[in-house]
């Protein structure tokens, strides 16, 4: 873990106009700063930034944060490779705190940035071949130049090239200090028993490092020079401690914000066609390297869009093989078009024929949707047979058992059924009869889901909390609460006791008495845990408010406190007419008050109607039991209508607040 004052001490130093001036080109207004959302295509600028208050806020997605939160955005960074990221740009040492590590836990952890190292440093090597050094230039970069790259894509995929000479790497790494066993384990070197000197995995290639969704270097692909020559075209990195094939998308970390800004990824076989796409500008591109698309992949596309579309060469033996990644796909709740380039073209090939409109054009209009493609692939020259008909129809029908999303499911029936000219009942039976025989396969990709899965802040499912208004309600409260603490915690409230005498509370103070009087139970678990870190810090005489959450080592509860301190009106005011917030303190005593109210009144409600829910369970069983609940039921909805009649809606505050007597 980093330390807590590395923390603090990145957040002090890190320049949130900075940060985002590397990704947004932003102009001064007003004492802001205002440019093009990165997150989104748009002629005029809806993307500010606040240099005094250091958070920024995107109005056309509702995104906002501080300049951390922007890199786990733009990034796709979990906070602490945020926070690495940002320390790295300024200079900033990191100070681990390893109380938390186990020895073991150490070593690994060193072992992996000692992989991460000997791969950078492999990486520079080759680049520095191609570029300098005779022989790469002659060969490696000519080859590229052979097929038409430009130097700045040569550059912008670190291409590199491997010497003929059979040990000129691993002597290299060895005169610099890297052990041989690190070699070893990297896969960048063997070391058979006859050479003990130790030779190069990739020699005479051009090589393509494999980055990692963060920009690090995992591993390298390898092309041979000369397509006659009887080796593997290409030769990978072999599976290591930090490179996993299966979890790694060759080109994510270069296109990864086209792909979120496009809202589609396109989804290739080769590292030359995500290359040659990026060259003519299409950018949202990734290739999945010759192995059939694996869920942990999907997982990576889908932290950044829902949509995929997939590009086949026309002549492709492997299309029938994709039909399992569609179902896939599928599986995973994605959203799926398919492409065919015509006879003998790949993407790569066609990219360089058109310019990149028409390119362009073409995968938008030539895309068909799962079910149109599945059914040209499998109706080609099927001819009249109706029983071969029928088990064509029957595998669509199967793709759409895959389906996640009911609705969606409905709608891809309909256009099979339309399609084919068969009823929707039988096809729904046909469905029916389908998802019962993969049910043991969604069945296993949930579970893995479940077991991969971070822990879920929310403990309410999200369809229980919108089935059950109640619990929706008193979910709106409680948060709204929290917020409250985070925003003003520290805010000092008068307030006059029964005897009309006058004290002192802060907004922490009095929320938590709030809570502990109706020993409340929180229905957010991340809130369970602010208001753990709040009492333990009265207990310390620390009043512990939103600056005390924002360097928290949990990403989620950063999130919330950074929603909470960005409150949407206010923004707007200011990117509107550029001009500072209105103080927000002098209607807290009032808006704190009434919420509390507001809280405890929905409160209520929600436990009403859950020992409603109970009531009926008791209704013949246990008659003692039964009246019990009752008896609560009545009593709780006195206090109901007792609170309703204190509160009271300001429209001039836009409020709730305590009806005056
Ligand atoms: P070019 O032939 O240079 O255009 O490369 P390409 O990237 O278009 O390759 P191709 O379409 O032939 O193959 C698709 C992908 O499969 C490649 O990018 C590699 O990741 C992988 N691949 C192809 N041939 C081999 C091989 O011989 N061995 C291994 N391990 N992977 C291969
Ligand atoms: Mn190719």
């Amino acid at each position: 873990m980093i330390s807590k004052q590395t923390i603090d001490k990145i957040f002090s130093t890190i320049r949130v106009e900075e940060i985002v001036g590397e990704y947004v080109q932003l102009k001064r207004a007003g004492s802001n700063f205002k440019g093009l959302s990165p997150f989104h295509e748009e002629k005029t600028p809806s993307f500010v930034v606040s240099a005094s208050k250091q958070i920024w806020k995107d109005f056309s997605t509702g995104k906002g944060g501080t300049a951390i939160s922007f890199l786990m955005e733009i990034e796709n960074f979990t906070y602490p490779e945020a926070l690495r990221h940002a320390a790295k740009k300024y200079g900033i040492e990191i100070e681990e705190d390893q109380k938390d590590f186990s020895e073991e836990a150490k070593m690994a952890q060193s072992e992996r940035d000692q992989l991460y190292k000997i791969h950078e440093v492999a990486n520079d090597f080759f680049q520095n071949f191609l570029w300098e050094v005779e022989e790469g230039k002659n060969i490696g970069l000519s080859y590229f130049k052979e097929r038409e790259l430009r130097d700045d894509i040569i550059k912008k995929f670190q291409l590199g090239y491997s010497p003929e000479k059979k040990n000129a790497f691993t002597e290299y790494a060895l005169e610099k200090g890297y052990s041989k066993d690190l070699l070893e384990k990297s896969g960048l070197s063997i070391f058979p028993e006859n050479s003990p000197s130790g030779i190069d995995r990739f020699r005479e290639r051009v090589m393509f490092p494999i980055h990692s969704f963060s920009g690090r270097v995992l591993g390298f692909g390898a092309r041979i020079l000369r397509n006659n020559v009887k080796t593997a075209k290409y030769l990978n990195s072999p599976e290591t401690e930090i490179y996993h094939k299966s979890n790694v998308l060759y080109g994510l970390n270069q296109s990864k914000q086209a792909i979120s800004r496009k809202n589609v990824c396109l989804l290739v076989e080769g590292y030359m066609d995500v290359i040659s796409l990026h060259m003519s500008g299409i950018e949202n591109v990734v290739a999945s390297s010759g192995t059939s698309l694996t869920t942990e992949q999907i997982k990576l596309i889908k932290r950044l869009t829902e949509n995929v579309t997939i590009l086949f060469d026309g002549d492709n033996a492997g299309i029938k093989a994709s039909f399992r990644s569609i179902d896939m796909l599928l599986t995973e709740g994605m959203n799926i078009r398919v492409l065919l380039f015509p006879d003998g073209d790949d993407p790569d090939s066609f990219a360089r024929k058109h310019p990149q409109e028409y390119v362009e054009k073409f995968i938008e209009n030539e895309a068909m949707d799962f079910i149109d493609f599945k059914a040209e692939i499998l109706l080609k020259n099927i001819g009249d047979d109706p029983i071969k008909k029928a088990e064509a129809i029957r595998d669509i029908v199967k793709s759409v058992s895959f389906v996640q999303n009911a609705l969606k499911r409905e709608v891809y029936l309909k256009q099979v059924s339309g399609k084919f000219g068969l009823s929707e009942q039988s096809l729904f039976n046909e469905l029916n009869v389908q998802k019962q025989i993969t049910q043991g396969q969604t069945h296993h990709v949930q579970q893995q889901q479940k077991e991969t899965a971070p822990v879920k802040m929310d403990v309410v499912p999200l369809d229980e909390e919108k089935s059950d208004p109640f619990l929706f309600e008193v979910l709106f409260m409680e948060n709204k609460l929290i917020d409250h603490m985070l925003m003003f915690g520290d805010i000092v409230l008068k307030r006059k006791n029964e005897s009309e005498e006058e004290y002192q509370i802060t907004v922490i103070e009095e929320i938590l008495y709030h809570f502990d009087e109706e020993e409340y139970r929180f229905l957010v678990k991340g809130n369970e845990i602010i208001i753990g870190h709040v009492k333990e810090g009265i207990q310390n005489e620390e009043l512990r408010s939103g600056n005390f959450f924002i360097t928290f080592m949990d990403e989620e509860i950063t999130t919330k406190v950074v929603d909470a301190l960005l409150p949407a009106n206010e923004l707007e005011n200011w990117a509107s007419r550029n001009i500072f917030p209105p103080n927000y303190g002098d209607k807290i005593a009032d808006q704190v008050k009434g919420d509390i109210l507001l809280h405890k009144y929905r409160y209520i409600d929600y436990l009403i109607a859950e020992t409603a829910r109970e009531l009926d369970h008791y209704r013949d069983s246990d008659q003692t039991k039964y009246f019990e609940l009752v008896q609560k039921i009545m009593l709780m909805k006195q206090a109901s209508i007792k609170l309703s009649q204190m509160i009271e809606y300001s429209p001039i505050k836009g409020i709730y607040v305590n009806r005056k007597r």
